[in-house]
């Protein structure tokens, strides 16, 4: 079994004190801080840009995972890079040439990602995974926090964790959407090994306890 690391997600922290969140989910036990890009165009939501990271980044050594939900995106690869992005995932309908994308990335010097939409198959990643090192599986759809898991994707965990096995590299795999302690053990065991969560992070009372519920216990 592998370890699983939780991220949570910044869309659902007090917008006030973003700073203050970022350390109490750091001391809390959080592994990565996943932080939700939105243009509104690409998803019908605003979220926050680049600045906001160089902004955070003096005051976290948490591993920030950059998940844009933005079109065209590779205009702005070089400044999340350069803001302290550690990991930048994009989606294929972002832009048309998507193993362009991902090898900019690389060339930035920051680890890749590619994210299906609940309606996306995995074939769109079969001529690209020697180029990824995360696999992010959208369980809601993207734009808003706060939503139901679709189950459905659960499968499609299941298909990507057999793919990643058949590359034998060290491939992440990421579930983001509707996570909570309820529905993460179904994700764990189809495979995923990372777990975005924000409202089951940032809504709790006890961040640590909450992060701690989403591992199952370990
Ligand atoms: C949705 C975002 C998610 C979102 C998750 O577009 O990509 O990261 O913040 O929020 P919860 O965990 O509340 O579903
Ligand atoms: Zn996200």
């Amino acid at each position: 079994m592998p370890d699983i690391r939780i991220a949570p997600s910044l869309l659902a922290a007090d917008f006030s004190r973003l700073g203050e969140e970022v350390r109490a989910i750091e001391k809390a036990g959080a592994d990565w801080l996943h932080l939700d890009i939105m243009d509104g165009h690409f998803v019908p939501n605003i979220s926050f840009g680049p600045g906001l990271i160089k902004a955070l980044r003096p005051h976290s050594k948490l591993f920030f995972d950059v998940h844009l939900m933005i079109a065209p995106a590779d205009p702005y690869l070089a400044a999340f890079a350069e803001a302290g992005a550690d990991l930048i995932s994009l989606h294929p309908e972002a832009g048309p040439h998507l193993h362009r994308s991902l090898q900019t990335i690389r060339a930035l010097g920051k680890k890749a990602g590619v994210v299906l939409n609940p309606g996306t198959p995995v074939d769109a990643l079969t001529h690209v995974m020697d180029l990824v090192d995360l696999i992010l599986v959208m369980s809601v759809n993207p734009g808003f926090g706060g939503q139901s898991f679709i189950t459905s994707q659960l499968s499609k965990i299941a298909t990507l964790r057999k793919m990643i096995e058949a590359t034998g590299r060290d491939i992440a795999l990421q579930v983001d959407g509707g996570v909570t302690a309820k529905t993460a053990p179904d994700c764990i065991a189809a495979g995923a090994d990372v777990l975005v969560a924000g409202t089951a992070v940032f809504g709790a009372p006890d961040y640590a306890a909450a992060i701690s519920a989403l591992k199952g216990g370990r």
